[in-house]
């Protein structure tokens, strides 16, 4: 089965963002991890990312329209953008959110989520761990 897994603004530049925080696994590589650990839990995944709202929008409408399951980090999108949670409302398959970081012992802007509310819930603080732990999560929700 496909999986999308969708990244946000400034995923793409994990070799120069904050290691303590995000780890040192750069952007290809954490696309290699995911892909992998797709494969050992019976998914193909497609993993994608971009710095633009729009974008990622059109990516879940693709989604609602194929019934197809999505993995989210909506990274800095996750604490404003409601156009991305009414994109995402309209996902019926599963929908994971996740984060490298936890959000939630950084600062307070972080603290909130507009998206958590559509999905069927939220990993972070395991870096790219909490991809694999959404892929496994996902296999449990759709069997
Ligand atoms: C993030 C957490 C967000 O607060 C931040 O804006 C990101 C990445 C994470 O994966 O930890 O860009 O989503």
């Amino acid at each position: 089965m496909k999986v999308l897994v969708l990244n946000g603004p400034n995923l793409g530049r994990l070799d120069i963002r904050d290691s303590s925080i995000y780890g040192d696994m750069t952007y290809p590589a954490l696309v290699a991890h995911i892909e992998n650990a797709a494969k050992t839990h019976g998914f193909e995944a497609d993993v994608r990312q971009s710095n633009d709202e729009a974008e990622i929008i059109g990516w879940l409408h693709e989604a609602a329209d194929t019934k197809t399951p999505v993995i989210i980090n909506p990274a800095a999108f996750t604490h404003y953008s409601y156009a991305i949670r009414d994109a995402a409302e309209l996902v019926k398959a599963p929908l994971i959110e996740v984060h490298l970081s936890n959000p939630l012992s950084r600062e307070e802007f972080r603290h909130t989520s507009v998206i958590s509310g559509v999905a069927n819930g939220t990993i972070g603080g395991f870096g790219p761990n909490s991809y694999v732990l959404a892929l496994i999560a996902l296999k449990a929700l759709i069997s």
